[in-house]
């Protein structure tokens, strides 16, 4: 068991998740922060329902990136549409959570 925070700004919420119970939601990858911010009432948009369809799970990395997921192919052709897409950017859906992480919702 391994338990990680999560800190979502900028509502400076921060949540604790054990990875042994993912998935936590029914949106994005297990342990995604969109799973994640879904379960602990973080409003996190998904228009797509946590596919890698659209871009409204965009978030951006503060601290911890080396705590997520690598990018995978279809995240980085997404993102390229993202909107104040910055070289710390991620989707909430796809990138999974594995250490202590600070990512900030954009507007
Ligand atoms: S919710 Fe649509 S890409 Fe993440």
């Amino acid at each position: 068991m391994a338990v990680h925070k999560v800190t979502f700004l900028p509502q400076n919420v921060t949540v604790e998740v054990d990875d042994e119970k993912y998935p936590l939601a029914d949106h994005g990858k297990p342990g995604s922060l969109l799973d994640i911010a879904l379960a602990h009432d973080v409003h996190l948009e998904h228009n797509c329902g946590g596919s890698c369809a659209c871009t409204t799970c965009h978030v951006i990395v503060r601290q911890g990136e080396e705590n997520l997921s690598e990018m995978e192919q279809d995240e980085e052709d997404r993102l390229d549409m993202a909107e104040g897409l910055t070289i710390r950017s991620r989707l909430g859906c796809q990138a999974v959570v594995r250490g202590d992480v600070v990512v900030e919702v954009p507007k």
